[in-house]
Formats: structure tokens, C-alpha cells, sequence
């Protein structure tokens, strides 16, 4: 792992399921659930390591990919999301669900409705039709939508670059949540449209050859680092303290 692999990386604990819930959020969400947690405070860890970056320069569109499925990219991306909200009042936060083969932003967050990313570029509907805010919080999210036939092209597509644009425009922060990069072509696509992409690393499971593939992969992509999800508190002497019982 280079040194621009270590600037942005961040150590994500591994949230068990009785974090406790209110209504349809998923319990990982604990940026919501358990703001005081060991796991939300190494989110705005993350997210203000990101904040240090932006003062070399702008960064606002960050992408979220891992080498393999299943790694916390959905988990990681809408907690980092929220963190911004939570951080920020005066600017404007969006996420935005671009995995369309296997989107999971609705159902983490519990948000309802079908149309999303995919039906906006096939020109079905119109961005006010997609964009939601999120409970009460600062949150807009825009939801990936049903599967396209094909999702590369259409992430691929002018109309994708033409959103991203737009959205730059209307939001300071935009947070997109991507596929895993090593079975697909749309990370790399929309890696290359972002001005920052973190990989998400599950700890004890993604085999470092594989890390090295999906790097490799991203080619030119502006690729920040990574942060390990899913490690083990106990293991790590400095947070084990802090851990309510
Ligand atoms: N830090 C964590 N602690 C415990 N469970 C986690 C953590 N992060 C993610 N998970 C769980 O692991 C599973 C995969 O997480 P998530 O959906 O975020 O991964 P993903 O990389 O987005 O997957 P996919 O490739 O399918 O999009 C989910 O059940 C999620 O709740
Ligand atoms: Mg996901």
C-alpha cells in the first residue's frame, strides 16, 4: 500500500446487531442509531480526515467501491454521508446509489418509493422525482432505482456525466456508492468521474491480492485509501476502553 493509500485510511469497527434501531433504519447505521458508539465516532474520524484533504484543494464527489462484494461499501458510504450532514449545517449533502445491479441505500436507510438513478437516465422522470431528503436530517438521497439491462452503458452514459455536473452545481458534498470494482466495469467508469474514491477493505476477508487488482483496476482513478471495515474493537488496545458493556 502506497502513502496516498495510508492519507485517507480509517479503521471501521465491526457493529453487531443489537446497536439498536429506531424505525426502518439498519442498525449499522449508527451515525443515526448510535451516535455516541465507538463506530460512530470513527466515521467522523473518517470524514474529517476527508475535511483535512479538501483544505489542499476541492474534493466533492467521493466515490465508495471495494475489490469484492460484500466488503461495507453501502454501510460505510451512507454512515460517512450522514456524518457530513450531522457535521455541517450550512452545506448541502447528497448520496447518491450507483449500484445498480445490487442496490441496498433504500433499504438501509428504509426509504420507499421505485424510481431512482436508473429511471432519471433513461429519461423517465425528472431529478425532482428522485431526490429525497432523508427524515429530518440534511441528507438528499437519490436511490439507484430498478436494474437496468444494462448497467455499465448507463452509468457509462453522457446523461450520467451530465448529473454529475449538475449535482456539483446544486450540492457541496456528493457521496456516490459504486459496485465492487473486480466483477465490473461501472467503478472504474464512475471512479474516473470522481474527485476521490475510498476502498473498502473487510477485515480478515479481502485478500490483499485482490486490493492490489481492484487498485490496479481503478487505473487513474483518483483513489484516496482505504479503510478497513468490520475489525474486531478488542483487537484494537486504544478504542477497547471506550466500548459501553
Ligand atoms: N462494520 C460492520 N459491522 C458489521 N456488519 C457490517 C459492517 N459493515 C457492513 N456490515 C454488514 O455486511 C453486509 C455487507 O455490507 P454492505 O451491504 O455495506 O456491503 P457492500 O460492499 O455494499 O455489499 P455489495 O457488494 O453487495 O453492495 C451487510 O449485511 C452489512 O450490514
Ligand atoms: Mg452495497
Amino acid at each position: 500500500m502506497d502513502q496516498t493509500m495510508e492519507r485517507a485510511g480509517n479503521f471501521l469497527p465491526r457493529v453487531d446487531e443489537s446497536a439498536g434501531s429506531p424505525s426502518a433504519v439498519d442498525r449499522r447505521v449508527v451515525t443515526l442509531t448510535a451516535p455516541a458508539s465507538v463506530a460512530a465516532e470513527q466515521y467522523r474520524t473518517l470524514y474529517y480526515r476527508l475535511e483535512r484533504m479538501r483544505e489542499a484543494g476541492p474534493m466533492k464527489v467521493i466515490a465508495f467501491t471495494s475489490a469484492m462484494p460484500g466488503e461495507g461499501k453501502t454501510v460505510t458510504a451512507v454512515n460517512l454521508a450522514l456524518s457530513a450532514a450531522r457535521a455541517n449545517s450550512e452545506r448541502r449533502i447528497l448520496l447518491i446509489d450507483a449500484d445498480l445491479r445490487r442496490s441496498q441505500v433504500s433499504s438501509v436507510l428504509g426509504i420507499r418509493g421505485k424510481q431512482g438513478l436508473a429511471e432519471l437516465l433513461a429519461g423517465e422522470c425528472e431529478h425532482r422525482d428522485v431526490v429525497r431528503r432523508f427524515q429530518a436530517t440534511r441528507l438528499a438521497v437519490i436511490p439507484a432505482g430498478s436494474t437496468p439491462e444494462e448497467p455499465t452503458q448507463v452509468l457509462a452514459s453522457a446523461r450520467m456525466k451530465q448529473l454529475l455536473t449538475a449535482v456539483r452545481e446544486s450540492f457541496d458534498e456528493i457521496y456516490i456508492d459504486l459496485p465492487p470494482t473486480l466483477p465490473f466495469a461501472d467503478a472504474s467508469i464512475l471512479g474516473h468521474q470522481a474527485d476521490g474514491v475510498l476502498i473498502v477493505v473487510r477485515a480478515n476477508v479481502t485478500p490483499t491480492k485482490a486490493i492490489n487488482q481492484a487498485v490496479e483496476q481503478l487505473g487513474g482513478a483518483p483513489i484516496l485509501g482505504c479503510v478497513l471495515n468490520g475489525a474486531e474493537v478488542s483487537s484494537t488496545p486504544y478504542l477497547k476502553n471506550y466500548v459501553k458493556k
